[in-house]
């Protein structure tokens, strides 16, 4: 599905369906140049007889025999002084909802319609675009008798805004969709389907020489000379190869340090010999979401051309049991040199993190950010609405809540206090890998602080975030790709 915009006048653009929001405080007489005669007087009369919803999730479609728009939805959107980015978010999925049921294959929106606020009309158009790409997604590669999607073309139009402004807005936001519609697919996608090699084998498509991209793809003899020790030991019960991914985006000066993401790509989690429950294993595919983002970010980067040089390393294998399993009280050595004491297997994702948190060293990066789903505790917390924000510089936290609130993709800081620190000691190693059964997301961040103490880094806990339970099934949502675009175009 295409997303385009337009500054054509509406009612002018030939389409299947033209789409206008209503809100209960103004009348349709205030918006009428968008409609013709016949259209507008059977408007008046809907709403004259009081049948012409006004509420947010409502909506009604006429049909329009004698108009370039063969059908008109009109969609209720509450009160005026209550729009703001959430509305927006509600009225665009009715408006997804009852287009993917009608026979529409173009489908205009006339943004001016349902943006009322001038200041941040741009924003909105951007988040417009984004949010209608996400409500259009579908994930139907396993079904036999598989219904395509309808929908090629979104035309997004507004005749008050400046025309640049308001055609790069609706592109930026096109594109971070694009991204977030790859990262969604690759963490839907089942652990027997996608595997280490696939997330590797995606890297490598992201490629090419125009786009600024590189890929060097880590195997385990590299990774052992590495001496990846953490990271080998979760990868050794798999009978799968684990890769180390490493991306490269070259669009700033050879001398400007790089921003390194840090992606979590465990493709199952089985938990190891500290075997998870039943229930629990379930959606475990989920656990390379970390992975998964850092791979949109770049399909974006590519795209966006920012002036910016951004790493992005993927370490990538399964946990799973079998004979040579790690098991709990073995001592690994990490990368640092550093012994950690696996108290838990099932505490895998930071030590898979912490070798490539000590890669990243030789970067002399800017800034690392980690993103992981990393711990039950921060769905416990904050559910699948927050992702979960640790830091050891707190400008850096404060740079990445101010892009979340912009880009309306929700974060809430956690301390990183040192109180918390001894939890992680071990008796006989140089740290331990779990932090009892408290204060469990800040002590799995405290772990990977040990390994960040050469350069600014922050740490996403997206474990809820990464995926959205509704109608109580789960589905990759692609978060948080909107708070990193934000973050790094803020940066260029
Ligand atoms: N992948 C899980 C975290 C997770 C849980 C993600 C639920 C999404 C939903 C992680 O590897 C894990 O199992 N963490 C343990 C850590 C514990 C053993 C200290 C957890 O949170 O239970
Ligand atoms: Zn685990
Ligand atoms: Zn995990």
């Amino acid at each position: 599905m295409e997303i385009v915009s337009s500054q054509a006048a509406p009612s002018k653009q030939p389409c299947d369906c033209l789409v206008v929001g209503h809100f209960s405080d103004k009348s349709f007489k205030e918006h009428s140049r968008v409609l013709d005669a016949a259209t507008r007087a059977q408007l008046l009369a809907l709403e004259k007889s009081g049948d012409l919803v006004s509420e947010l999730k409502s909506s009604v479609v006429l049909f329009c025999p004698t108009t370039p728009f063969k059908r008109l939805l009109i969609l209720g959107l509450g009160k005026t002084k209550n729009f703001d980015a959430r509305h927006l978010q509600t009225a665009l999925q009715t408006a997804c909802t009852a287009l993917t049921k009608l026979n529409c294959k173009t489908v205009t929106f006339d943004l001016d319609t349902f943006i009322p606020i001038k200041k941040d009309f741009l924003q909105y158009a951007q988040l417009s675009a984004r949010m209608i790409g996400e409500n259009c997604y579908r994930f139907d590669r396993f079904k036999s008798k598989a219904t395509p999607l309808k929908l090629k073309k979104m035309i997004l139009v507004s005749n008050t805004s400046p025309a640049a402004a308001f055609k790069e807005a609706v592109s930026l936001g096109a594109t971070i969709q694009e991204g977030m519609h790859l990262t969604r697919d690759l963490a839907n996608t089942p652990a027997n389907h996608c595997i280490p090699k696939t997330l590797a084998d995606t890297a490598k498509k992201l490629v090419s020489a125009k786009n600024k991209v590189t890929v060097k793809i880590h195997t385990r003899a590299q990774i052992e000379k590495l001496k990846m020790g953490a990271f080998l030991s979760v990868a050794k019960a798999s009978a799968e190869d684990p890769f180390f991914i490493e991306l490269h985006y070259r669009g700033g000066k050879a001398t400007d340090k790089p921003t390194i993401l840090v992606g979590k790509g465990i493709t199952f989690d089985t938990g190891g010999n500290s075997l998870k429950p039943a229930a629990s294993m379930v959606g475990m595919k989920y656990d390379m979401c970390g992975a998964a983002t850092v791979l949109g970010v770049f399909k974006i980067l590519a795209q966006l051309k920012l002036k910016i040089n951004v790493i992005g390393l993927i370490p990538t294998c399964e946990n799973m049991i079998g004979g040579n399993a790690m098991r709990p009280d073995d001592v690994i050595t990490s990368m640092s040199g550093r012994t950690i004491e696996v108290l838990n297997t099932d505490a895998e994702g930071r030590l898979i993190l912490c070798d490539a948190l000590t890669y990243a060293e030789r970067f002399t990066p800017k800034q690392v950010i980690s993103i992981a789903t990393l711990t039950g505790a921060c769905v416990a917390t904050f559910g699948h609405v927050t992702s979960a924000l640790l830091t050891n510089h707190q400008p850096l936290a404060a740079s990445l809540l101010d892009a979340s609130l912009s880009a309306h993709d929700k974060a809430w800081q956690l301390p990183l206090w040192p109180e918390y620190q001894p939890l992680i000691n071990s008796a006989v190693a140089d740290i331990a890998n779990i932090g009892g059964p408290t204060s469990g997301t800040i002590t799995s961040a405290c772990f990977l602080s040990r390994f960040t103490e050469k350069y600014h880094w922050a740490h996403l806990d997206i474990a809820g975030t990464a995926y959205t339970m509704g109608d109580g099934k789960k589905n990759a949502s692609g978060r948080p790709i909107p708070l990193l675009v934000e973050f790094l175009r803020s940066k260029a």
